[in-house]
């Protein structure tokens, strides 16, 4: 009964597309749990490079089922799209499965996400703009569209009609916008539901099901542990939860059914919005970091912003998930550095810090307390297994292994599929 969950355990963009897509090959099911096309995953096969925002990674993998879980939230349009540039470059979707229970972003989530951004001024998220808090706003709100409402049209009318009562009051009194039309929305819904008809599943059925079969079925995470509504840099995260727990909520999956967690960790650190981020670099390391390590969003395009490695960060990261194991994604981009600074503690107001602070107070003024650790000059992405790095380069894993509270189990040499050491299997 194999279930991994595999998720971020930074502020997202840690590599999670590789991982997943590495282990993709020997499972049976990879699933999205929560999320929508906010995340955005680089995946390398061959000499190919995909770009993807709402499917699984696992949809690169012939053998098996990606699964688009209840937590997620489905902009019907990014799907439709992203299912047939796949199909045009000849890869096979039609294994995909949709949860019923996912929500749908609709046009007016997205309008109402870039209105509320703007209004917010500087005291904006920075969020993607795709619609996803509004999308989750509504589903706790009670006036969520589901995947499910398309193929009843009276149903999708009334609900339409009951979350554009206040929202059109909202956008035309407060926003000065013009009233989005019901009828207008509704025929747009309804446009997709045949497309997205073969793809209707009762995902959870089907993934206990496979689970009490003994098939491996893999949650995949989008974004990461810091941008969690519960367990992230509160406001300034994402609206849903890509922590662990989110993985048994988002799919209807058990607890006692989850056998491994593992957290993708970058050997630096990145973000993307709005927010604290204590060892954020504005010179021309986080320069280097940018440019030798690509920080630009899949999704967004926006320049990502860099620093060195917070062990704080990942020992939070390994208790609120139960952590069983890191994937160390991006060593490679280190190479050339005398020494790395790797940030060991906080200094607050004078005070060490060794743990996360749970004030957001505190952590808009957590100063990084470092330690310089020795570089290493020579190419590592050749390197097969751990004893081929460079002295300092294992020096760095293990260090960064002892500090952050659970074993390195794979670390990420490269971008392409074969560029990763694995020091124990994941399954
Ligand atoms: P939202 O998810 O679009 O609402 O954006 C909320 C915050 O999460 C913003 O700071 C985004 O930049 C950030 N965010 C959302 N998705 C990702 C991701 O996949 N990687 C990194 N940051 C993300």
């Amino acid at each position: 009964m194999p279930a991994l969950v595999l998720l971020g355990a930074q502020w997202g963009d840690e590599g999670k597309g590789k991982a997943t897509d590495l282990l993709g090959g020997s499972v049976d099911y990879v699933v999205r749990y929560q999320g929508g096309n906010n995340a955005g995953h680089t995946v390398v096969v061959g000499d190919q490079k995909y770009a993807l925002h709402l499917l699984p990674s696992g949809i690169l993998s012939p053998g098996c089922t990606p699964v688009i879980g209840n937590g997620v939230v489905v902009d019907p349009s990014v799907l439709l799209s992203e299912l047939s540039g796949l199909n045009e470059r000849g890869v096979d979707t039609s294994k995909l499965l949709i949860s019923g229970n996912a929500h749908i972003i609709t046009p007016y989530n997205v309008t109402v996400d870039k209105v509320t951004e703007r209004f917010l001024g500087k005291r904006k998220i920075g969020t993607t703009g795709r619609g996803i808090g509004p999308t989750y706003a509504d589903k706790i709100n009670r006036v969520g569209i589901r995947v499910q409402d398309l193929y009843d049209e009276s149903i999708l009318t009334q609900k339409v009609e009951a979350a554009l009562d206040v929202k059109n009051q909202m956008l035309t009194k407060l926003y000065n916008r013009r009233a989005i039309a019901v009828e207008q929305v509704v025929e747009e819904l309804l446009g997709y539901a045949d497309k997205l008809a073969p793809y209707v599943a009762d995902t959870v059925l089907v993934l206990n099901e496979a689970l009490e079969q003994d098939k491996v079925v893999l949650f995949e995470g989008g974004q990461g542990t810091l941008l969690d509504i519960d367990h992230g840099t509160y406001p300034f995260v994402t609206s849903s939860n890509p922590t662990a727990g989110g993985a048994c909520t988002g799919a209807g999956v058990g607890p006692t059914k989850i056998s491994r967690v593992i957290g993708i960790l970058k050997a630096y650190t990145t973000r993307v919005g709005a927010g604290p981020f204590p060892t954020e670099l504005f010179d021309e390391d986080g320069e280097a970091l940018r440019r030798i390590g690509g920080e630009r969003g899949v999704t967004t395009g926006r320049d990502r912003r860099c620093g060195w490695f917070d062990a704080v960060i990942a020992r939070y990261a390994t208790r609120v998930n139960g952590l069983t194991d890191f994937f160390l994604t991006k060593l490679d981009v280190l190479t050339g550095w005398e020494q790395i600074p790797v940030c060991v503690a906080y200094e607050i107001d004078g005070r060490r810090v060794e743990e996360l602070p749970y004030s957001q107070t505190d952590f808009h003024h957590a100063k990084p307390v470092y330690e310089m650790l020795p570089g290493w000059n020579e190419d590592i992405s050749k390197a097969k297994s751990f004893s081929d790095l460079p002295k300092n380069a294992q020096a760095y894993v293990k260090a960064l292994e002892e500090m952050s509270g659970a074993p390195i189990s794979a670390i990420g040499v490269g971008p392409g599929r074969t560029e990763t050491i694995e020091i124990n299997s994941f399954l």
